[in-house]
């Protein structure tokens, strides 16, 4: 596997570019439940200084300003910064590259990273970002997936794939997926940039979607990795997928809802 950090940049910023209303509804409702874990993590107060990377829609940054932080949120999509100023008014949010922070040194006590490694071509960059920005003593955290035995959404569309279609398509290679959804290399990524005292903790998701397709669209429309995986599909193939997902959801079906079990990991560490 060769690695292909900038063609997996361009790829992961052009689809984050198409989907910031897609994704807001179809993700905001989940990992917006780790946002006080990752709060908590970085012991975030009131009056201290805060970082929300690839903030996205930007839940992070305006939960930290709630608390009373002075915030900034950075993402490299034009159109994630356009929508969570639109959705946060009073939070400021900039255009960035995690990777290559437009910050000085040494500006933040805390920093949090909501999801955002798993679509870093070069995640150890972003590592040492967030350690070069963060004042020594600050607390710097990250949340990542579950391997996908345990975060049901993505075992259902990677199982209806292996079985219909053909998992190995041609989008440009990243970092595998699933990296960090691993306790020891979210410990070991936060001692290499430098981060003292790691700590990884559990902790449990609910992801409710709408019953049928409701997991098949949001992978489809409103994700960039998996959405290429899918698009990637001859049309006949994909309504198996589909059939398959929209099966494979029942036992998760509670009336017009389905709720799917989705665990990240919360990984924090101290700057020293
Ligand atoms: C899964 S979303 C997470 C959004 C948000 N943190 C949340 O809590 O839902 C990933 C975000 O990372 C951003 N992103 C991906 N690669 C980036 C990079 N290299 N630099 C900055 N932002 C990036 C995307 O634009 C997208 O908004």
């Amino acid at each position: 596997m060769i690695l292909e950090p900038e063609k997996f940049r361009s790829f992961e910023h052009a689809g984050w570019e198409g989907i910031p209303t897609g994704y807001h509804e179809a993700f905001g409702s989940l990992t917006t439940q780790a946002i006080e874990p990752l709060l908590d993590a970085v012991r975030l107060k009131k009056g201290m200084s805060f970082l929300d990377i690839a903030s996205g829609p930007g839940y992070v940054a305006s939960a930290a300003a709630k608390r009373g932080a002075t915030v900034l949120g950075v993402d490299f999509s034009a159109a994630m910064v356009a929508q969570a100023k639109e959705l946060h008014g009073d939070v400021e949010f900039r255009e960035g590259d995690a990777e290559k922070l437009p910050l000085g040194n040494a500006l933040f006590d805390a920093a949090v990273m909501n999801f955002g490694i798993l679509h870093l071509g070069q995640p150890e960059l972003a590592l040492l970002e967030a350690h070069r920005v963060m004042r020594a003593g600050g607390r710097f955290a990250l949340s990542v997936w579950c391997k996908s035995e345990e975060t049901i959404g993505f075992a259902i569309v990677l199982r209806a794939v292996e079985l219909y279609g053909e998992p190995r398509v041609e989008l440009p290679e990243g970092p595998p997926f699933f990296r960090y959804s691993d306790a020891e290399e979210c410990t070991r990524g936060m001692l290499v940039a430098g981060f003292e005292s790691p700590s990884v903790t559990k902790v449990a998701q609910t992801w409710r979607l709408p019953a049928g397709d409701g997991l098949f669209n949001a992978m489809k429309n409103s994700t960039v990795r998996t959405a290429g995986l899918l698009r990637a599909q001859k049309p006949t193939v994909l309504k198996k997928i589909r059939d398959e997902m929209r099966a494979a959801v029942g036992k998760f079906t509670k009336g017009d809802i389905v709720e799917l079990p989705m665990p990240a990991w919360i990984a924090s560490g101290v700057k020293p």
